[in-house]
């Protein structure tokens, strides 16, 4: 596989079918667009360049392509005239490349690397042109793969196109194909549209590489791999089998999950050896959770790192730049966004830590609110090693807390507290003996005076 590989992306299609204002690849799921899942394929799978292929007015697809692969090349077919003019479109990136082509659909996001392995493998293996097919469940408006008596294949024949022996045949186009061609432009080129829709169809190549005397080859797939994603529902099809797989390489590293169907996993989502997570949690993007580390149920993190050992929830809401070191224990109702948590730090209970550090082994009561935010601007909350944060305290910020500090429960902090102080802010507490026995002696009278 010496051979350098050109792939282009055809990203053109408006998607009318997913009602949406969004172009239909930057629809995501597990948390990256389907652009951007196909783009790390086309990454995984050896490609030295990239072309994408997108549509008038489609700047959103445009910059989500550069965002994930700088290098790759934007071209914009003006008019959506079928799949070998989309190609086309990338003539200058085609001419200017000597070895394989591929065509990935930007709609298809599911399919794996080792599957497009195999798909060049076909081409080592002296095709001009390989196309990955699958066992269709319902053929329906799927290309199909005509094949000759020795199993090579034909043609390809267009739904609208077939004859009706071609409509039974099972074995279907996923539309990915890959090319060994030294002319690939002038295949293209004579390509025409003399067909039912009146497209110029990329699957006419089989055609004509065979008229030149090139071998055409098949590399069949699971279905799940190929589905197309073109409306809402096949999204969330799209969706659920990313998951079942993504569920199975974390269990095949050694984490544990109980109810695997409902824990949500993201593209990027990384997991330490023996976590244990709980059912109900959802992972957004940019979560590392370290060896040993427990997610317990109901659980939502995004954009943080929990560190070994460390036990978050349950009903915890870790929130972008929480990163938590070794052994911190987050618990109930414990939302936590852009704080470092030393090693052994502890808020067990009903807190909002946002913006600031908390350092090693500090205990933040039931109830303590870092107020960062005055309306206009962010500011920082800094607590001390080993520092005590007695409950219902709120820690107005900017404010610092020395190590092994106390502070009492229900303060207003607004002032930096020195190390291995007692900071107390409410008032004295003020007693009346015996009142209640009073009171409750006046009331019984008022009450029998009513209802004589
Ligand atoms: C295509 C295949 C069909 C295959 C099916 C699999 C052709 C002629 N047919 O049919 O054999 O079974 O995919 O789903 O290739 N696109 C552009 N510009 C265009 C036309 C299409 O960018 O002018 C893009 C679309 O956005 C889409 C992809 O190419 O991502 C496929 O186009 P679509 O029109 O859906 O092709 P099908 O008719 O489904
Ligand atoms: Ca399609």
């Amino acid at each position: 596989m010496s051979r350098p590989l050109l792939t282009v992306i055809l990203a053109a299609g408006k998607g009318t079918r997913m009602r949406s204002a969004r172009p239909k690849v930057l629809h995501r799921i597990a948390g990256r667009s389907m652009l951007g899942h196909v783009l790390a394929l086309a990454g995984e799978a050896g490609s030295d360049r990239l072309a994408v292929v997108v549509g008038p007015g489609m700047d959103g697809v445009r910059e989500e392509a550069l965002a994930a692969a700088p290098g790759a090349t934007v071209f914009v077919q003006e008019a959506q005239l079928g799949t070998a003019d989309a190609v086309r479109t990338a003539r200058a990136a085609i001419a200017a490349h000597t070895g394989d082509l591929m065509v990935l659909f930007a709609d298809t996001p599911l399919i794996t690397a080792a599957t497009i392995g195999k798909l060049r493998a076909e081409l080592d293996r002296g095709a001009a042109v390989a196309v990955l097919g699958f066992e269709a469940r319902e053929p329906g408006s799927y290309g199909r793969l005509v094949t000759d008596r020795d199993g090579a294949l034909v043609a390809i024949r267009e739904a609208k196109d077939a004859s009706p022996a071609e409509l039974q045949i099972r074995l279907c186009n996923s539309g990915v194909m890959a090319f060994r061609l030294d002319q690939p432009l002038a295949v293209l080129d004579g390509i025409g549209n003399a067909n039912a829709k009146g497209e110029f169809y990329l699957t006419d190549a089989i055609e004509i590489v065979r008229a030149e005397g090139c071998r055409a080859g098949v590399v069949v797939c699971e279905e799940d791999e190929v589905l197309g994603v073109n409306a809402k529902g096949e999204l969330a099809q799209a969706e659920a089998i990313w998951q079942r797989r993504a569920r199975g390489r974390a269990m095949a590293g050694g984490v544990t999950l109980i109810a695997p169907e409902t824990v949500w996993l993201s593209f990027d989502t990384v997991l330490g050896e023996d976590v244990l997570i709980e059912p109900n949690v959802f992972f957004g993007p940019r979560v590392t959770v370290g060896d040993g580390a427990e997610i317990k149920a109901n659980s939502y993190l995004e954009g943080a790192r929990v560190g070994p050992g460390a036990r978050v929830g349950p009903f915890a809401r870790l929130r972008p730049g929480a990163v938590l070191g070794r052994d911190v224990h987050v618990g109930n109702f414990v939302e936590v966004k852009n704080v470092a948590m030393g090693d052994g730090a502890k808020a067990n209970h009903l807190s909002y830590l946002g913006d600031g550090s908390i350092g090693a082994k500090a205990n933040i009561g039931a109830g303590t609110i870092f107020c960062n935010y005055d309306g206009f601007f962010k500011h920082k909350t800094e607590i001390g090693e080993g520092a005590f944060v007695g409950s219902n305290t709120a820690l107005v910020a900017p404010v610092k807390v020395g190590a092994g500090a106390y502070i009492g429960s229900g303060s207003v902090i607004t002032r930096d507290v020195a190390a291995d102080a007692l900071a107390l802010e409410r008032s004295a507490q003020d007693e009346r003996p015996g009142w209640a026995q009073k009171f409750r002696a006046a009331m019984a009278r008022r009450k029998a005076a009513r209802t004589a």
